[in-house]
């Protein structure tokens, strides 16, 4: 049985993530939010088709966290580089599509290695069906998702290929950690680089190659991405310790408690080596079979330490940085959308 998709049309995502408002607040941007909701309304009805199965498991498992909800940031970007070329031609519609679905994948995969309880405000896909049905159903959607840009040609499967492999890297880095003689802020700052500006940037580039943007812009448009996705990361970090369960759709600390690093926490290295150790203590009491809550006291000091502000402010820097990546490009309505949408990135609480 088929049931009917979402009703979430691209406008409401848009105000959900409070873009028109923010994203579009320049006259010159202003005129591009039209263009850019057309274009995500067609990735929404994409999308929908796409996560159909006529297995009926499978129907119901790859929708189940699409209709949760999510923010589509990575269609909006690439709607937003498309408008320095032909728009949201099907090219750019379709490869949205395809990055989206691999993102998604990504999620059903990431809450089985982090023991996520909750995403996008309802059980994980793992806590609904287990971990085994979880990760089938993350594997069906890479595999639509290179079917989506196999139609687009060998180019955009190489990009899709390389920014596959960069994600699972550096998911592995995360996993494994450090190694002797790294530094691990830098190392951690690869690692996001990996697992979430790849994905951010390729979603930049397709937007500028496939509406035939300007071959100048590409590379200041995939630094963007790149640097946005250092940027949105590290406010996920300081968001994974927020207390508003209602707001973020996650449970509050579930990285600390699985023991998977964040910048908060490998700051304490230096500025509260106790702070750490604490934390440490409760991870591997979680590990042994001790109760979540264990760590309730040791979230709570890390989200009002200051390590979880100078966090805030390395997200800062990183969307400034973002921004300046754009210099090459023409002046005007995108340049100012994108540089607002780096910002509203780090300012987010979802
Ligand atoms: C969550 O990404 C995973 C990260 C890479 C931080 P998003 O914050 O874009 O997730 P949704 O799509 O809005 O749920
Ligand atoms: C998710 O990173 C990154 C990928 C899915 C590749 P996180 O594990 O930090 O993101 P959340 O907090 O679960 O959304
Ligand atoms: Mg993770
Ligand atoms: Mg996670």
């Amino acid at each position: 049985m088929v049931t009917s998709g979402p009703q979430t049309s691209g406008s409401r995502l848009a105000s959900r993530f409070g873009l028109n408002d923010r994203v579009f607040a320049t006259p010159g941007a202003r005129r591009l939010v039209g263009k850019v909701e057309e274009g995500l309304e067609r990735v929404e009805a994409g999308l929908a088709d796409d996560l159909r199965s006529t297995d009926r498991l499978v129907d119901a498992t790859a929708r189940y966290l699409y209709e949760a909800g999510g923010k589509r940031v990575r269609p909006m970007l690439a709607m937003l580089s498309a408008q320095l070329g032909d728009g949201a031609t099907e090219q750019v519609v379709t490869a949205a599509r395809a990055l989206e679905l691999t993102h998604l994948g990504s999620l059903y995969h990431d809450d089985v290695m982090d023991e996520a309880d909750r995403r996008r405000g309802v059980p994980s896909a793992h806590a609904v069906w287990g971990n085994s049905v979880a990760i089938l159903t993350g594997d069906v959607l890479f595999s639509r998702a290179s079917v989506l840009m196999a139609e687009l040609g060998t180019d955009a499967m190489k990009l899709q290929s390389e920014t596959f492999e960069r994600l699972v890297l550096g998911q592995m880095h995360e996993t494994v950690g450090a190694g002797e003689g790294d530094d691990p802020i830098e190392f951690y700052l690869q690692v996001l680089s990996d697992k979430t500006g790849s994905l951010i940037a390729a979603s930049a580039h397709a937007g500028a190659l496939f509406s035939g943007a300007d071959e100048r812009f590409h590379e200041p448009l995939r630094v963007f991405g790149e640097k946005v996705g250092v940027a949105f990361q590290l406010m996920d970090d300081v968001i994974d310790l927020s207390a508003d369960a209602a707001t973020t759709g996650k449970v509050p600390g579930t990285d600390l408690r699985a023991g998977v690093p964040t910048m908060p926490y490998l700051l304490l290295a230096e500025a509260d080596p106790a702070l750490k150790a604490r934390i440490d203590e409760g991870a591997a009491l979680i590990a042994d079979g001790a109760a979540p809550e264990t760590l309730d006291d040791g979230i709570a000091a890390l989200r009002d330490h200051a390590v979880t502000a100078r966090t805030r402010e390395l997200a800062l820097e990183w969307s400034d940085a973002a921004a300046a990546a754009l210099a090459p490009l023409p002046r005007g309505g995108v340049r100012e959308a994108l540089t607002r949408f780096a910002g509203t990135l780090v300012d987010r609480s979802n």
